[in-house]
């Protein structure tokens, strides 16, 4: 695979896939967490600094498919131009934006960008042929550039004009890694073919469905899979225990059942929280108590992982080398059910002091980190979320294969 620093982008114009699909506010649509556009940074600087110029495209949210209450589209919602601000003042320059991405004004602008410029077209998914892979588009799509570039990470599992179609159009020397994207596959890649033992695995989030495929994939190389979140009510369910109201999933009791007998041929230890607080509503003043996670009263749901459970848990990733998170222990949103998550993160944190390499991602897993002020003491915090299930899935990524 070749990585950006293989090219002197001087004089070159760079077209640069990156994934600004980020978080907006309701009201002011200000970007509320710019991890994305700051982890694009290091590739857009390189080409500047070689004395090229750069061409950004991004999708933003899925606007043909989250109409307006009319049934239109929501162009104003999805534009690009949020992210424009925020962009310019991380890079410390002015950035051009193109009102389309594939327009004869769009190519216009893009072909008279001089070196240090940076342009940043207008949202990919305005058009249907970019999540079709459309070819047509994606040629267009190609004569922003001299060079293709590709950092979006958290859009490689999709195989769209822009993602992986577009890479048809360029020599083998002309399409590259950026820096994102070639770190994000370096880390996870260490997590899949090069784990230190014992891996540890810990998997969260509400429903097992999501996570099927990944953990029958884990139980191939980790050590110790740890499941909490209200995906583990279902096990607990399966086990023939009781679990009052809490989250679960009746058409995956025998798939949870058989990804347990699964790990117990396999030698993999699947480790489920012993105890839970659980709450009398779904609300963050519910009343609250702690009980045994197969022993719930009726009309109680578990909300959190307890102290049992955090022990035996921490007690795991503290002996543990190689770690992989995914996902909450419990809904951290709400403090009363964020013990949980805290611990894990604060054990996770304490494991990498002691030498472990932690990889963390995931949208909610990260937030939490990000909550929590630990994300720095973790060794990688991944910004891909369906990227990085799908890459621990065992799939081959289109984004990352169109480069290979
Ligand atoms: C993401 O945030 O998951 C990526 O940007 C991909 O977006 P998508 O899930 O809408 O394809
Ligand atoms: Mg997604």
């Amino acid at each position: 695979m070749l990585t950006i620093d293989s090219i002197n982008f001087n004089g070159k114009r760079a077209l640069i896939r990156v994934d600004f699909n980020v978080p907006l506010d309701k009201k002011t649509f200000a970007v509320t967490d710019a991890t994305r556009i700051k982890a694009a940074l290091p590739t857009i600087k390189k080409v500047l600094a070689d004395g090229g110029s750069v061409v950004l495209m991004s999708h933003l949210g899925r606007p043909l498919k989250k109409l307006k209450e009319d049934g239109t589209v929501d162009y104003y919602k999805h534009s690009l131009k949020h992210a424009l601000g925020t962009l310019a003042e991380l890079l410390n320059q002015e950035v051009k934006f193109a009102e389309d991405c594939a327009s004869e004004a769009a190519f216009a602008q893009s072909a008279s960008l001089q070196a240090g410029e940076v342009l940043l077209l207008e949202n990919l998914r305005f058009y249907k042929e970019e999540e079709k892979g459309d070819v047509a588009f994606a040629e267009k799509l190609a004569k922003h550039g001299d060079v293709y570039v590709n950092d979006a990470f958290g859009s490689a599992h999709r195989a769209h004009a822009s993602t992986t179609i577009v890479a048809n159009y360029f020599s083998r020397e002309n399409k590259v890694f950026g820096y994102l994207m070639a770190s994000e596959v370096a880390n996870a890649e260490r997590v899949v073919k090069n784990a230190e033992k014992p891996f540890t695995a810990i998997l969260g989030g509400a429903k097992v469905s999501d996570k099927i495929l990944i953990i029958e994939n884990l139980l191939n190389i980790a050590d110790n899979i740890l499941i909490g979140g209200g995906m583990a009510y279902t096990f607990f369910k399966a086990l023939g225990g009781n679990i009052g109201s809490s989250l679960c999933e009746e058409d995956r009791l025998e798939h949870a059942q058989k990804l347990l007998d699964m790990a117990a041929a396999k030698g993999v230890k699947i480790l489920l929280p012993i105890d839970s607080i659980v709450a009398d509503k779904f609300a963050a003043d519910a009343q609250t108590n702690t009980e045994n996670s197969n022993a719930i009263s009726n009309g109680w749901m578990g909300l959190d992982i307890s102290e049992k459970a955090v022990a035996a848990f921490s007690e795991v990733i503290l002996n543990s080398k190689t770690i992989l998170w995914n996902g909450p222990m419990g809904v951290f949103e709400m403090e009363a059910f964020q013990k949980g998550t805290v611990a894990i993160a604060q054990a996770v944190a304490a494991a990498t002091a002691k030498g472990a390499f932690s990889l963390v991602g995931g949208g909610d897993s990260v937030a939490a980190v990000n909550q929590f002020g630990l994300a720095d003491k973790v060794s990688y915090v991944s910004t891909g979320g369906g990227a990085l299930l799908e890459y621990f899935e065992g799939k081959e990524l289109p984004g990352v294969k169109a480069l290979l």
